[in-house]
């Protein structure tokens, strides 16, 4: 009989990626394609629904033909996606009425801000364990009924977008339930993708009406919500459709709780912070949803197949691998590469401080109307130290979410298990624990996303039997410690948080 192998899709804000793991969670076959970035508008930022479910497709294909793959040698497919991104779409045309609505997306800037105080607000946190924020994806859809220009991408109906949906004609999912529907043809999404809408009861886990009502979201779009790990599976692919096997679809989760569960972070206290596109550091509380009281949210981290919910405390960075981008946009860098290079080429900032506020800011500040800001030039500035207080930035911000963390806790993070595209970098891992004072472990298998969503799939088959068998794979590829003394790392840190406050409430209408 041929080995059998699991697949997972990782959708992520940049691109789409397909892995497929054996047993011993290796990585045996893997594609990846970009997406465009649509942004229209200042501050808005989109994707073609349609371009990523067409990516996963190429992607798959990619990666079975390339590694002389069958598809019928996947024990199960699992979905880790970019979180919030708001997709609609037609319930019988499965058409998108408009472009997904990406995270980062800040056009309902004013319709948020107008309902910070309010009693709205103090709902929004006690019952889904988030901020008030254009984040998540409550405003999102709410934005797409009330303005989607029906003719725009379905010219098959001109009637009204909100009439439809409330005629219980368009369905409402994040990725990966649009993913899932175009793979099995089933309206289902996570309870971790849930948890990031705004709309969704974590301790009840249930939608909440009132919150419904607020953002006028029609019952009948919603998708029905599901373990991340699920024996009953979301579905099967079509043995008729481009996979040309019925494989099952059984699990799900958003890329950071995916990370968390590749990261094999089980009991309460382990923690990870990926970084991507932003960077986002969740720590495991197990059945505990621990209230956050210095700025982080209570979020979903992963839920097994008849068990109960775990949750996480979440510290959400908005701009972290954008802010080396951001450097290449505007001629500091003509690669990612360089800037390890370039950083490393002065002792340090020489007093330089970017605090990279480009989407506004996240936790703990969640701030939406923050902007970037850059302090301490002179005269003898250099590219160089421009180069370095970015990278920094992205350090600092780990430590304003870890301090918070602490504080809720109250113990200090003992060491942070790190993964995404920046960690491959020796400079930048030693660079974090200097400014973070603490360990930062990181594993052999760095893509710990992909690698969590084929674990939630293959749990769900009885492909691995359980956590423990999980546990046995990860392994540690270098841990590194702090070099910096406590003083000067804490002086530094007060510098960066002065910067902060110069970047605060900066946008006008
Ligand atoms: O919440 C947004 C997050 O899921 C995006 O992750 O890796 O695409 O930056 P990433």
């Amino acid at each position: 009989m041929a080995t059998t192998y699991v697949g997972a899709i990782d959708q992520g804000t940049a691109g789409t990626r397909f892995m497929v793991f054996d047993h011993d969670g290796r990585v045996v076959a893997s594609a990846y394609r970009r997406h465009e970035q649509i942004h229209p508008e200042p501050g808005w930022v989109e994707h073609d629904p349609v371009e990523i479910w067409n990516n996963t497709k190429a992607v798959v294909t990619t990666a079975l033909n390339d590694a002389g793959l069958d598809a019928t040698q996947l024990g199960a497919i699992g979905v880790a996606n970019q979180r919030e991104t708001t997709v609609v779409w037609d319930a019988e045309t499965g058409r998108p009425v408009y472009n997904a609505l990406v995270w980062r997306d800040r056009r309902t800037v004013d319709r948020v801000s107008a309902m910070r105080d309010t009693a709205v607000a103090d709902r929004i946190r006690e019952t889904t364990g988030l901020e008030c924020d254009p984040y998540f994806s409550a405003t999102k859809v709410e934005w797409i009924l009330d303005n989607a220009d029906p003719l725009k991408l379905d010219r098959t109906r001109a009637d009204d977008v909100r009439d439809r949906a409330e005629a219980g004609d368009l369905l409402f999912g994040t990725v990966d339930a649009w993913l899932v529907y175009k793979l099995t043809g089933n309206h289902v999404t996570d309870v971790t993708n849930a948890s990031r809408t705004m709309l969704y009861d974590v301790r009840d886990l249930e939608w909440d009406d009132a919150l419904l009502e607020e953002f006028d979201v029609p019952r009948s779009m919603l998708p029905t919500v599901r373990p991340s790990s699920d024996e009953a599976y979301y579905g099967y692919t079509d043995a008729d459709g481009f996979l040309g096997a019925e494989v099952p679809v059984a699990g799900a989760l958003g890329d950071q709780q995916a990370a968390l569960l590749g990261q094999t972070c089980f009991d309460p206290g382990d923690t990870k912070n990926t970084y991507g596109v932003g960077s986002f550091c969740l720590m495991h509380t197990g059945e505990d949803a621990v209230e956050s009281e210095h700025g982080l949210l209570t979020t979903v981290g992963f839920q097994l197949s008849g068990e109960p919910v775990q949750y996480a405390l979440e510290g959400s960075v908005f701009t972290a691998g954008a802010a080396i981008r951001w450097l290449g946009d505007v001629g500091l860098l003509t690669n990612d590469a360089q800037t390890a290079e370039l950083a490393r080429s002065v002792d340090s900032t020489d007093g330089v401080y970017v605090v990279p506020a480009f989407d506004g800011l996240g936790a703990p500040h969640w701030d939406c109307r923050a902007c970037g800001t850059i302090v301490g030039l002179t005269r003898g500035t250099r590219k160089a130290h421009v180069v370095r207080a970015t990278l920094e930035s992205i350090a600092y911000q780990t430590r304003d979410v870890t301090t918070a963390m602490a504080a809720d806790a109250g113990v200090a993070t003992p060491s942070l298990r790190v993964d995404g595209g920046a960690v491959k970098n020796d400079f930048f891992c030693q660079l974090q624990s200097d400014v973070v004072q603490t360990d930062i472990v990181r594993p052999v298998v760095d893509e710990t996303t992909a690698l969590g969503a084929a674990y939630a799939a293959g749990l769900a088959v009885d492909y691995w039997g359980s956590l423990d068998e999980l546990r046995w794979n990860w392994q540690v590829d270098r841990q590194f410690e702090p070099s910096l003394d406590a003083e000067t790392a804490a002086r530094k840190y007060d510098r960066w948080e002065s910067a902060v406050e110069r970047s605060l409430d900066w946008a006008t209408d």
